[in-house]
């Protein structure tokens, strides 16, 4: 449980995959620490993970750290439950239909092809900024409606500024990482209310948000738009970020994958923006994606819930009011779901396979029903990688040179620690 108050707060926030990884093949599934004042009961593997997933169970009010509800909203939708936290989700899940899904490809193909063509005209470099840049690029269009021909890196930066302060110690000084945050934050709440009342945002998920409307007429205000934008980015930026470079990451490591990958493009493919009909039918793209979802240190846990009850798990007590999470990574790395689970394996998880796994297996982002705390992003997210992949692949040849692409241990969503060396060439 660690030293008093603090507890493990420290080991967690420097590490928390390989934090959880080590708790759980110690003690088990299910296991407690102390962070912050706070026990907190950790879920791993697909049966525990769809008990704290239950809703009957733990309740998301008030479970997240202060700070934290600080810097997105406390009205934000992973803080919300019940009733007002259903009729906010189901709104903004009209932002990750598949119409929705089909209207952002061309501009987010934009916005792959300004990158890769700067890379491809500047030989061998160092590409982990522009990832970030892509990343925070894809955001910035789906939410504001930017010019995906532009990159906006004041915007950029104070979102980056934002982010490392959210993992700081939260003390609001002007010259504290968490006191910069929240100025950062502030220049963002501007930025975000000026796209809303500005833009009407057709072809962006901004326009689908703006569009919502549930079974009784009702809509986002623009206060709400406002707070889920926010989020939003925050949710999609790491996200995006991380999973396009652990795609380039594979796809340097197995050149044989890339060549497999390229052959289903060129059949799929034609020669502008992928389209969502064909997309789907890269079922080789759509295995390796979930795989790097799986295999690749992403997100380490779900949002923080709180019993709503005294329960049970396997003998253990937990009482009501303690704190709970899903740990995903430990989930994802879970050597009796997965056979040799730290081995990244192209075919893994393919159609028929994903198909054969239990509930609470393949958790990346979340699990439950959608409409619960699942992530809202993860139609987007699994159509975006496998349509890089194979965008990519049928475009440009990658070149790796030896690296260490061991994740930098630090926080969430660790990127390779060499900073991704690459030499990309226009296919010839
Ligand atoms: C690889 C990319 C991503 C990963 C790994 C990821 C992962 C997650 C995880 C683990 C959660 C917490 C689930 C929980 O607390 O039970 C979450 C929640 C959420 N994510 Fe994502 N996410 C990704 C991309 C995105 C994108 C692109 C969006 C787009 C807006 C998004 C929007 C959200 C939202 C709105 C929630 C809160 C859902 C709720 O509490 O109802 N995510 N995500």
């Amino acid at each position: 449980m660690g030293v008093p108050f603090v507890g493990e707060a420290l080991k967690f926030l420097k590490d928390p995959f390989a934090f959880q990884l080590a708790r759980t093949r110690q003690h088990g599934n299910v296991w407690k620490t102390r962070i912050l004042g706070d026990t907190i009961v950790f879920f791993a593997g697909p049966k525990a993970f769809e008990f704290f997933m239950d809703e009957a169970n733990f309740t998301r009010e008030n479970g997240s750290p202060k700070f934290m509800q600080a810097i997105l909203h406390a009205d934000a939708v992973p803080f919300l439950d019940g009733d007002r936290h259903k009729k906010r989700k189901r709104l903004l899940l009209a932002a990750f239909t598949q119409d929705a899904l089909a209207s952002y490809l061309p501009g987010m193909t934009r916005i792959f092809e300004r990158f890769a063509n700067t890379w491809a005209a500047g030989g061998e470099q160092t590409i982990g900024g522009d990832l970030s840049q892509l990343g925070f690029d894809v955001a910035d269009m789906l939410f504001a409606a930017a010019d995906p021909d532009t990159s906006n890196t004041t915007t950029a930066g104070d979102f980056s500024t934002m982010i490392k302060g959210t993992f700081s110690p939260p003390v609001n000084l002007p010259f504290t990482a968490y006191g910069k945050a929240i100025k950062a934050r502030d220049r963002l709440r501007v930025y975000i209310k000026d796209a809303v009342a500005t833009k009407d945002g057709a072809g962006t998920a901004l326009g689908y948000l703006k569009a919502a409307r549930g079974p009784g007429g009702e809509q986002l205000t623009p206060q709400e738009l406002e707070i889920e934008l926010l989020h939003f980015y925050f949710a999609a930026h790491g996200g995006l970020t991380a999973a396009i470079t652990w795609l380039l990451v594979v796809l340097g490591q197995h050149p044989d994958l890339a060549a497999r990958l390229r052959a289903e493009a060129d059949q799929v493919l034609g020669d502008g923006a992928p389209t969502l009909a064909q997309v789907k039918q890269l079922a080789n793209a759509r295995a390796v994606s979930r795989e790097v979802l799986r295999a690749y240190p992403i997100a380490p846990t779900t949002f923080i819930g709180v019993a709503k009850k005294d329960l049970e798990w396997g003998g253990y007590a937990i009482r009501a009011g303690w704190k709970g999470a899903g740990a995903i990574w430990a989930t994802l790395q879970d050597g009796t779901t997965f056979q040799d689970p730290t081995k990244f394996d192209d075919a893994r998880l393919d159609d028929r396979n994903l198909g054969n796994l239990p509930h609470g297996a393949f958790v990346p982002q979340g699990g439950g029903p959608v409409d619960g705390h699942r992530c809202a992003g993860e139609a987007l997210i699994q159509m975006a990688m496998p349509a890089f992949l194979g965008w990519f692949t049928k475009h440009y040849d990658l070149a790796f040179p030896a690296q260490d692409v061991t994740p930098a241990g630090q926080g969430l969503g660790p990127l390779p620690r060499s900073g991704v060396r690459v030499a990309i060439t226009k296919r010839r």
